[in-house]
């Protein structure tokens, strides 16, 4: 695959197809998206890698409730909910990996084969507890004694969830051996895990001491069989974090592997920090690959103070958002109301609020009036940008300014950082105008008048490119109403760094009052 040398390598977790997604996992797909769109607007080689997680206890007693094979099960899954969430959420991923299949399958094995030739599996006897809900190990300090509905049952202190009691013949990871070069490692890059609270929760974990890691199961067989003994499937955690090389190729394309290996960004929420960046860098150790970059944990969705899951019942799909508000003003309204790295409270009331506020009488009005004004004034050609005033330089002074501090939010993995420098400018243009009155002007200077409004249309050319990773939809409308593909091309060439260069659009490119961006939506209940 050529041009891919150096890509900046993002990726998802890849999640469970027990259930249908809903927008905790909308949250993390959307904000990777963000990310990755960004860099390809600063012309950068990206590659957006996402999927699903299909074999593993809990997806098996899903398929078995519903009475289906579960690969019957998975597959209706992902083809009624999990590959139309994508389209839903107008997320534009490189890769989509599923781990039924067989990239995964023979990669997954070849990886085995590597740690178990580096003596970093033995075979030996596990005898403890385990949740399938998490589908993790639970040690005996985090075993507790279920009430209500879990009375005479065990269930984690972690999560709450029902624990079952296993003795099975298993294979380990000699994950205690890894201890010392686990911390030296967050010591030497702190930045491989973040945020600072993640780091700390995590150094703090594992000098506790680290315990060798039961990584096989024998008791059913909806997994991958362990390559030299077939009696045993994989862990499913274990097979799972395998998809961040299988899926570039791993085990079935080495030269591709080495090309986008290691991967810059492992985006995970909060809950699965361990996983990442406790037990993977010590499988990546054991097998001689390199360390990924970067594992980011995000916080919880949190809906009604709680936080968000299927099994409360409070879990919202990503389409009941989208359907009322469209996608720009989802991944708009996460990527902006929520500290990334933080758990972050959402709501129906909130959503329409900032909907109206800041999309609608915010950026959607300063469109529609810029180019409404250019129609009644200029006959629909964009007027000469004339000599800049005070009030001009400003505006240019903030372009250039804010455009900094966004680039440099997106790269340390703050996105609401960066949405909200962004904003700075519709919220100085918006000033700009109400300040210049053009209106009042056009009664007696067409000449300044011209002036502001083609300033105006340069600060709208500038949302244009600053917002398309957040909204990809409203600014290619907005860039056609610009009439800037035909002058300066299309939006998806425009480069982050050519943001700030003024008077990009020349004087007479047709502009055209496009359909309203941002359609006032009334909403019940809101
Ligand atoms: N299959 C594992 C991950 C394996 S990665 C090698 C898994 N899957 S999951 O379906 O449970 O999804 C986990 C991810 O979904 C979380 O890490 C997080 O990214 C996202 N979220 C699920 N619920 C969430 C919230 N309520 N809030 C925010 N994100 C949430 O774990």
């Amino acid at each position: 695959m050529p041009g891919t040398e150096d890509a900046f390598y993002l990726t998802t977790p890849i999640y469970y197809v027990n259930d249908a997604p809903h927008i905790g996992h909308g949250y993390t797909t959307v904000m990777g998206d963000i990310l990755t769109r960004w860099h390809r607007q600063r012309g950068e080689q990206v590659w957006y890698l996402t999927g699903t997680d299909e074999h593993g206890q809990k997806v098996l007693r899903k398929a078995e409730e519903n009475g289906v094979k579960p690969q019957e099960w998975v597959d209706r899954l992902i083809d009624t909910e999990w590959k139309p969430l994508l389209e839903t959420l107008d997320i534009a991923n490189d890769d989509f990996i599923r781990t039924t299949e067989e990239r995964h399958l023979l990669g997954a094995k070849a990886f085995w084969e590597r740690m178990h030739a580096n003596d970093a599996v033995y075979k030996g006897s596990f005898s403890g507890w385990y949740s399938v809900g998490a589908e993790e190990f639970v040690a005996e300090d985090d075993v507790l004694d279920g009430e209500g509905e879990d009375t005479g049952h065990k269930v984690s202190a972690l999560d709450g969830s029902r624990l079952e009691h296993v003795t099975e013949e298993n294979y380990f990871f000699r994950l205690s051996d890894y201890q010392d070069r686990l911390l030296a490692l967050y010591e030497e890059r702190p930045e491989f895990i973040q945020p600072e609270s993640s780091r700390n929760e995590i150094i703090a974990f594992v000098k506790r001491g680290l315990n060798d890691l039961s990584i096989s199961r024998s008791t059913f067989d909806w997994g991958i069989q362990i390559p030299w003994d077939p009696s045993h499937v994989m862990y499913v955690w274990i097979e799972a974090l395998l998809n961040y090389v299988t899926a570039i190729g791993y085990g079935t394309d080495q030269d591709r592997f080495e090309r986008l290996w290691p991967a810059d960004v492992h985006l995970v929420g909060k809950d699965i920090a361990r996983f990442h960046a406790v037990i993977w860098p010590a499988m990546q150790m054991a097998s001689g690959i390199e360390v990924s970059h970067r594992v980011f944990a995000h916080g919880w969705l949190l809906v009604g103070g709680q936080k968000m899951s299927k099994s409360k019942a409070n879990g919202i799909r990503p389409a009941e958002i989208v359907d009322v508000f469209g996608s720009d003003a989802y991944r708009y309204y996460f990527a902006r109301a929520l500290t990334f790295g933080r758990d972050g409270s959402i709501s129906w009331e909130d959503i329409h609020a900032r909907y109206t506020s800041e999309l609608a009488n915010g950026l959607g009005n300063l469109a529609s009036r810029t180019a409404a004004m250019i129609g009644k004034y200029f006959e629909g050609r964009l007027p000469d940008a004339g000599e800049p005033t005070d009030a001009e330089t400003a505006v240019v002074d903030l372009v250039a300014d804010a455009t900094a501090r966004a680039d440099a939010a997106i790269e340390a993995l703050a996105p609401h950082e960066a949405v909200s420098a962004v904003w700075e400018i519709v919220e100085s243009l918006n000033g700009y105008l109400a300040e210049q009155q053009p209106w009042q002007v056009a009664k007696h200077d067409l000449v300044r008048t011209g002036a502001i409004l083609a300033t105006a249309a340069e600060g709208l050319r500038a949302l244009c490119v600053l917002l398309a990773p957040v909204m990809p939809k409203a600014t290619a409308a907005l860039w056609e109403s610009l009439g800037a593909d035909a002058v300066i091309g299309p939006l998806s060439d425009q480069r982050i760094a050519d943001v700030p260069r003024w008077g990009q659009l020349p004087a007479g490119t047709p502009v055209t009052k496009g359909a309203v961006l941002f359609p006032r939506i009334e909403v019940e209940d809101a």
